[in-house]
């Protein structure tokens, strides 16, 4: 008979960094054709924090990073992995990840990047689950950050309301109390792969970045914002009673439901659907904006800074992209 006790994943330290600029959506009516009253109504977003110029991804990431790693109380040469998910990488290559490590000095980590667009801080969560509770690692560190600062258009109202700069981390460690990720599940539809839903054009092999396409503006975000908002409210739900079905917990039982913030219609629509009440859903996009791979980890550091989120307590985390990807994570912190 076996002797091995169970293994279980759990979240030890949470940290975020948000640039200081903010820029209001009154900054915003002076820039392109729209208003404080549309943006508000329309997403629930009140202002953004933009990067400075000569900020990347892993400037804000390793800032992140440091606080939850002081949180969780290790020496950043106990970190074995470092997984930065995001869509706006410092570099094609070497990976967001590498430059995060050498901001920390995790020197005994192995790094990547996870590409999964704003799901990826839960693609990262879930892989560090599987490595921790299979035994091989015991530390991992899972980072979302964005710096989405040179790929929007600034004249397209259509996109430039939405998105904002920031980054949050988490260190993942193992433990034989059972706690920390009780479920998680991730999935993609490759059928969506399609930039014009949401992506960006030029840049890759695909069609490499010509002076055409840059004055055509092919290297910066384009969707369709209709068809984005249908999904998100149908995938998210879908994938948060997975995770509900999968721990066998119900929904009355949730403390704390933090959805992706893209756009407060969609996140209240999704707590409707999944039968939460509108005071359990956490919301912060009014303050940063859509940081996509950013934004459940900067809104679950938050909520554990403001006691919204206490140890002990039963938390659904569940998000959606571009691919289309999503992820949903059920936690008992
Ligand atoms: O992480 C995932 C990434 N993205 C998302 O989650 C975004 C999901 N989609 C959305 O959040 C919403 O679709 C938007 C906020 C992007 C747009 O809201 P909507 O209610 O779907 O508006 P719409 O695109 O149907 O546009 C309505 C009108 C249009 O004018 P007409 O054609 O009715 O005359 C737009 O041209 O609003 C106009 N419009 C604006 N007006 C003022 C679009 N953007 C703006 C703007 N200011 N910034």
């Amino acid at each position: 008979m076996s002797t091995q006790k169970p293994r279980y994943a759990t979240i030890t330290g949470t940290g975020a960094y948000l640039p200081e600029k903010v820029v209001t959506n009154f900054d915003l009516e002076q820039m392109v054709d729209t208003s404080d009253e549309w943006i508000r109504q329309r997403t629930g977003i009140s202002e953004r924090r933009i990067a400075e110029d000569d900020t990347a991804t892993s400037d804000l990431s390793v800032q992140a990073a440091r606080r939850a790693i002081k949180r969780a109380q290790i020496d950043p040469v106990d970190i074995e992995m470092i997984l930065v998910a995001t869509v706006t990488p410092d570099t094609f290559f070497p990976s967001t990840a590498c430059y995060v490590q050498k901001g920390i000095g995790a020197k005994n980590a192995s790094a990547m990047d996870i590409s999964a667009a704003c799901a990826g801080f839960l693609y990262g969560l879930d892989l560090a689950d599987g490595l921790i509770k299979s035994g091989r690692y015991d530390t991992i560190l899972v980072v979302g950050g964005e710096v989405f600062n040179n790929i929007i258009d600034w004249k397209d109202r259509s996109t430039c309301v939405l998105f904002g700069d920031g980054a949050g981390a988490a260190v993942v460690q193992s433990t034989e109390e059972p706690k920390g990720i009780l479920a998680s599940y991730i999935g993609s539809d490759g059928d969506y792969a399609d930039i014009n839903l949401l992506g960006i054009p030029a840049g890759g092999s695909r069609m490499p970045l010509t002076a055409e396409g840059l004055d055509r503006k092919l290297d910066k975000i384009q969707m369709n914002g209709r068809e984005v908002f249908k999904l998100g409210v149908r995938l998210m739900p879908e994938a948060a009673q997975r995770v509900l079905r999968q721990a066998n917990v119900t929904v009355e039982e949730i403390d704390l439901l933090i959805p992706h913030q893209a756009n407060l219609r969609i996140i209240e629509a999704v707590g409707d659907r999944l039968g939460v009440p509108r005071e359990k859903v956490y919301v912060n996009v009014d303050k940063y904006g859509n940081t996509s791979a950013a934004t459940v980890i900067i809104a679950l550091d938050e909520a554990i800074r403001e006691g919204c989120a206490k140890p002990g307590d039963l938390i659904l985390l569940v998000t959606f992209g571009a691919g289309v990807t999503w992820g949903s994570t059920l936690l008992r912190l």
